[in-house]
This record gives C-alpha cells, structure tokens and sequence, in this order.
C-alpha cells in the first residue's frame, strides 16, 4: 500500500478532492491518504497558506495529489504553486490533452502532450522596481533546467512510441534567452534522430493549433508559453474540466488539474472533477497501479459516452456528487 499526500485546496478544490477520493476508493486504489486543507481558509486560521506538517508529509511520502490554491493577490506573495514546484524542483510539468471520443468537442482527435519547464522563465517572479515610471522582469533560461526537459520530452517520445516533438520559443526576438533554449533543443535532436523534430515559434503555434492541431504530437517549451499553451490544448479538448498534468522532479511528484480553484462556481456542487481524476490516474500509472487507472478511466468514458450525467460545463445538468456516483456505479 502506498501513503500518498492530498491538499485539498481553494474553492472547488476541497469538492473535487473528496469526489475523487471517493472514486478511487470505489476503483480500489491502493492508496493510504494523508490529507490537508491548504490555502485561505488555512492561512485565515494560522497565518501559513501551507502547513509545515502538509509540506512534511509530502516530503515523506514524495507523492502528492493536490487540488488547485487560490494564488494570493497583494505583495510579498508568491503563487503556491510555483512556490511548491521551486521548493521540490518539480521541473518537468507534463499536460496530455488527449481528445475522448465520447465528448461532443468542436476538434476530435487530438493528442498533444506539452512538457512545460517548470523551474525558471519569467516564473522564477522577479521584478524590479527601477522608477515611477519602470519596472524589469527577469526572464531566466539556464542550459542545466533547458537540457533536462528538452531530454526529458525526446525519452517520452521514445517511451510512447510518439513520432514528433516540437519546440516552442520566440528566438527571433529573445535572441539570448529563447535562443538558449533553441540551440539546446537542435543539438539534443541530434541524440534522437529517429525522433522528427521542428521548432515554431509561439505566437504562430498559437496559429497552428487552431487551424491544424493534428500537425502536433509531444511539444517542449519554456515555463511561460507553456502555461498559456497548455490552456489552448484544453480547449481543443473540450476545457479545463478535463487536462491532467504531472509536476515531476528527481525525487518528488505532484499530480493536479491544469485549472484553477474556479471561485465563480465554489461552493455550487457543480465543479468538473475529470481533471483532477485524470491526474489522479497518471499517478496510479505511475506508481504501477495501471490496471486500476485504465478502470477508472473506462467508467469516465462510459459515462462520457452515455451523456446523461454531465456537469455544466460538458454541456450537462447534473452535479458534481450525480457525476461522481455514475462514475461509482461504472466500477
Ligand atoms: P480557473 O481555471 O480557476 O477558471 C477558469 C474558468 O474555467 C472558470 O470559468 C471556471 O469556472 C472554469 N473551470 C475551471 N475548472 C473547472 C472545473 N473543474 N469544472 C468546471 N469549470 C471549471 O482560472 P482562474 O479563474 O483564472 O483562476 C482562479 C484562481 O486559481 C486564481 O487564484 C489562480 O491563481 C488560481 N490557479 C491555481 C492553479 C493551481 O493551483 N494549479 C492553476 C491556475 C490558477
Ligand atoms: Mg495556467
């Protein structure tokens, strides 16, 4: 049996948690739980967005399932997430925007997996105030955090038998920095000539995914464009209800939803819990559970596929707890 860390976050965080937890019971996970309330209604008890023993156990389990964290508006505060992917060098954040069949979804057959670097870019937040009038943000691209991911995104090519692999950057403007990030990508290629590969700037990919999404397959890029690209490919797929992701490092991982604690409908039992499930189920692979993964995403795909129980934002009536128990019945 594995002890696994749960936070269950902001807004629908602590709904989708439960709903999951729920569901993997059912499918029979192997899983002990340790489980935390994280974010503002934490921080409004004891002055901390993340209780040390929270951080504790994830530094003893090394796996964590965590539901979104409102990010903190005001100075002197960092956003959770990044501060937790800093923290445990989580530097690969991997998104498989993989189209279900069953969806009703403008593009079908879409299967695009981004790599976002998750360390550094325009992330690692620094800005300086220079004047009134001034301020600089640093971008930071370094060859150590480039190769990894660059060589972490050619070995799931190999690994999952996956034809292509993009790299996305703006190297025609940020000469030095995306330029980097390019040059290490070409010459890592050459490592991996059985892989295609290409490289595309951001502002066309954007393009490129909207007119002709089928073009791509594994995409690398830099944490910034990584962010908004990996929103775009949810949206191929039919939202941000349904893209898993994995925040890996050397040691530790953490498996979320890409979206966030969507405080415009908290509280209203009507939150998506498929991403997170998802996500949950990329850790039930990875933690070599995959026979429990693949039942928990046919019954998702049975009750797709059926369309009487869907959550408003897949076009349905039901709640999220309908959802959930169609799922259960499924197992
Ligand atoms: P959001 O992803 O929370 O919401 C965007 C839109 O998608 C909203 O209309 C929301 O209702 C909808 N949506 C998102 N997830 C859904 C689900 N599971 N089911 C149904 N509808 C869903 O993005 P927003 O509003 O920009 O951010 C809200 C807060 O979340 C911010 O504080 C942000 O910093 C934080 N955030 C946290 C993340 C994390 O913890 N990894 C990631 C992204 C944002
Ligand atoms: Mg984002």
């Amino acid at each position: 049996m594995k002890t696994i860390t749960v936070f269950r976050g902001d807004g629908i965080g602590p709904e989708i948690t439960d709903a999951v937890i729920e569901i993997l019971n059912h499918a029979k996970a192997d899983l002990d739980y340790e489980i935390f309330d994280v974010g503002e209604a934490v921080f409004n008890k004891c002055q901390e967005y993340i209780p040390q023993q929270a951080l504790d156990s994830f530094q003893k389990n090394k796996v964590l399932l965590k539901s979104p964290i409102t990010t903190p508006i005001g100075k002197g505060f960092r956003s959770l997430n990044v501060t937790l992917r800093t923290k445990y060098d989580l530097w690969a954040n991997i998104r498989p925007a993989k189209s279900n069949p069953a969806l009703d979804t403008y593009f079908k057959d879409i299967d695009i997996v981004t790599f976002r670097e998750n360390t550094e870019d325009l992330y690692v937040g620094k800005e300086e105030v220079i004047d009134d009038n001034t301020i600089i943000a640093y971008k930071i691209i370094t060859k150590k955090a480039s190769s990894r991911i660059i060589k972490a995104a050619f070995e799931y090519c190999v690994k999952h038998n996956r034809k292509k692999l993009t790299c996305v950057h703006k190297a025609n403007i940020l000469k030095k920095t995306d330029g980097l990030f390019l040059e290490i990508f070409k010459d890592i290629a050459k490592e991996y000539p059985q892989i295609q590969s290409n490289s595309l700037i951001v502002d066309n990919t954007c393009m490129q995914l909207v007119m002709n999404p089928w073009q791509f397959d594994v995409m690398v890029m830099p944490n910034l464009y990584g962010d908004i690209i990996s929103d775009l490919t949810s949206g191929l797929i039919g939202g941000l209800g349904l893209l898993p992701s994995c925040n890996k490092g050397d040691e530790y991982a953490m498996y979320e939803a890409v979206h966030g604690s969507a405080p415009d409908i908290a509280g209203k039992g009507i939150a998506n819990p498929s991403a997170l499930l998802l996500s949950a189920c990329m850790m039930l692979d990875d933690l070599g559970q995959i026979n429990v993964a693949q039942n928990i995403r046919n019954a998702l795909n049975e009750v797709f596929l059926e369309k009487k129980v869907l959550t408003p934002d897949l076009k349905g009536h039901s709640t999220t707890q309908e959802f959930v128990q169609e799922i259960i019945k499924k197992l």
